[in-house]
């Protein structure tokens, strides 16, 4: 099964770098809550060929037309562009992400950054790849990490104390980065990249695929204040090693 999600993720990919000037960018919730017709497409495409692989599945899409929330059974966990805004500002740096999970546990994660044409995949208890090489996260400290950080750009007051938290965060730490994908941002701690990620808002389908690649590659994750994440909920994020992510919960707990 794994690899006939894959070669569909892969095609999937191509229909992502066909995109030509006509994006079709429309507004969501707001002005900087953005979406294109690629978003769309590639969400279809996703349903319908991945409803071949397992008919009985439920689909959980960013962009709707599916199921509101994971029951039992087979779910596919989809987020058809994460980075839109990268997407639509030819930033390159974004992700297809599909996660599979079965009785509301994940067991299978494929994210492909289609501009670098890096695929990261992993099946529960079989360990995490890019590109067919195993992958594993870091064992730095706080110290020697690289932090990654997330925002949601129409949630100001959470905005707000991301930036407040990556102001101490950014002291203890190598350096922060934002770079506008959850999915790819996951996936570069599973990879060992960088070192540490969170944000204090997030959905299911921005984390669920990266987020069995990242447990297979070694890595644990949690809501930002040592919370269990659940796949049915909106909840704050973060992931890393045992070492730094200790050193994180002390930083969160103190503002
Ligand atoms: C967004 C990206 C971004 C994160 C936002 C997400 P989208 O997803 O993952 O990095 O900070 O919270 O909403 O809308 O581009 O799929
Ligand atoms: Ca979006
Ligand atoms: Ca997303
Ligand atoms: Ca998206």
């Amino acid at each position: 099964m794994l690899n006939q999600i894959i070669e569909i993720v892969k095609k999937a990919g191509e229909i992502y770098r066909s995109a030509g000037d006509d994006l079709g960018i429309c507004e969501k919730s707001s002005s900087v809550d953005l979406v294109t017709k690629y978003d769309k497409k590639i969400q279809d495409f996703l349903y319908t060929e991945l409803k071949k692989v397992l008919p009985d599945a439920q689909l959980f899409g960013e962009e709707g037309d599916g199921n509101k929330e994971l029951t039992d059974g087979y779910c596919f966990i989809i987020d058809p562009i994460d980075g839109t805004t990268n997407f639509i500002k030819g930033f390159q740096h974004s992700a297809i992400s599909v996660g599979l999970a079965k009785d509301k546990e994940l067991i299978i994660g494929v994210v492909l950054d289609p501009d670098l044409n890096n695929l990261y995949y992993a099946e529960k208890g079989k360990g995490a790849f890019l590109n067919g090489k195993p992958i594993h996260v870091s064992d730095c400290n706080i110290e020697k990490s690289l932090v990654l950080f997330g925002t949601c750009p129409y949630e100001h007051e959470l905005a707000h104390k991301t930036f407040k938290l990556t102001e101490d965060v950014f002291y203890k730490a190598i350096e922060v980065r934002r770079g506008g994908s959850a999915a790819l941002d996951i996936c570069y701690i599973a990879a060992g990249k960088a070192d540490l990620y969170y944000e204090l808002i997030i959905r299911p389908w921005d984390w669920a695929g990266a987020t069995l690649i990242l447990h297979e590659a070694g890595g644990i994750c949690t809501q930002v204040n040592g919370d269990e994440l659940s796949l049915n909920k909106i909840t704050s994020y973060v992931c890393g090693n045992e070492k730094n992510l200790k050193e994180f919960y002390e930083i969160y707990n103190a503002q």
